[in-house]
């Protein structure tokens, strides 16, 4: 299939199947399992899992490795959101245009969420059916477990309220990136070549590199349009970092160098993946959709 676009709301369609499938089916008198649900059906851009499912259009993955990753994938980012807008956090009430978690519950249902979401990830992951070599199954949960904790994305948020109401600089704001945004998005990509049984140092180096280019835009991109897009595209409260007076790409270098710093991301991303040829299609299209998405 040649059309990216077509290809995009075909995977779409599909992850949320996948989500649908791998969240719990009943219902209890404590709505946890019911604002679970609430926190991952919810309308996400999957982004995480596109870049998953464009490397598996480089490299062969046995689609119940892919199934137990994305979901893995896109539960973290999940519960990283709840507890991101807990009041404790950012203090957000809109989620992907809904009441975030804690607003439509309460605030100790959205801390339990976060934590069974983060429960669910790792039994999906340490799952027996999985169609891949032991070993590689053990670096996958040692590639997310490293990538989510306090050499990851836990330390990006514990820096991102540390640098709050502080000037910090280039250097360390994207150090906190990294972590906060970067190292998640990194490891599904690596988790994706490790699970092609066929998987080789030379393409997960490619893709290491690719990778965290695609964090880096992704963050600053997500600044920008915290400034630039309307709640109604946004589904969150703009202006939030501004008001908040968060260390961002936007407070430190201003519009017009963030994205120009991003366009220097982006060119690298796209030199990283050359030596794919072709089949780099879907990997360069999901580069150029996270530099022009509009929420
Ligand atoms: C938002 O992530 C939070 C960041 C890590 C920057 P996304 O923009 O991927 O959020 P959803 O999943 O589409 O709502
Ligand atoms: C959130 O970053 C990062 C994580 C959840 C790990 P932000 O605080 O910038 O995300 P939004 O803007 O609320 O989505
Ligand atoms: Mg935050
Ligand atoms: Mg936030
Ligand atoms: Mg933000």
């Amino acid at each position: 299939m040649s059309n990216f676009h077509e290809w995009l709301s075909q995977k779409q369609a599909f992850v949320e199947s996948l989500l649908e499938k791998n969240l719990p089916q009943t219902s209890d008198e404590t709505h946890l399992n019911e604002a679970i649900k609430y926190s991952v059906l919810n309308g996400g851009k999957r982004m995480r899992s596109l870049l998953i499912l464009a490397i598996a259009e480089i490299v062969e993955v046995p689609p119940n490795a892919i199934e137990k990753i994305i979901c893995a994938v896109e539960f973290i980012h999940a519960y990283s959101l709840v507890h991101d807008d807990m009041p404790c956090m950012d203090n957000d009430d809109l989620r992907r245009g809904k009441l975030s978690c804690h607003k439509k519950f309460s605030e100790s249902t959205a801390l339990l969420v976060g934590d069974s979401l983060q429960s669910i990830a790792f039994s999906l992951l340490s799952s027996p059916s999985l169609q891949i070599k032991p070993e590689n199954q053990l670096k996958i949960i040692h590639t997310l477990s490293n990538a989510i904790g306090i050499e990851g994305m836990a330390k990006g948020q514990a820096l991102d309220i540390n640098n709050t109401n502080k000037k910090i600089s280039l250097d360390e704001l994207i150090i906190m990136h990294q972590f906060k945004t970067g190292a998640l998005i990194n490891s599904a990509c690596l988790m994706a070549v490790l699970a092609s049984n066929n998987c080789d140092k030379n393409t997960l180096d490619i893709i290491d590199t690719y990778s965290k280019s695609i964090g880096l835009i992704f963050q600053i991109k997500d600044d920008i349009l915290d400034k630039e897009a309307s709640q109604e595209s946004l589904g969150k409260t703009p202006g939030k970092d501004e008001k908040d007076n968060k260390a961002t790409f936007l407070s430190l270098l201003g519009i017009s160098k963030s994205k120009e710093l991003a366009a220097k991301y982006y060119e690298e991303a796209l030199k990283a993946i050359k030596p794919f040829g072709d089949k780099a299609y879907y990997l360069s299209s999901m580069a150029e959709l996270i530099m022009t998405r509009s929420h």
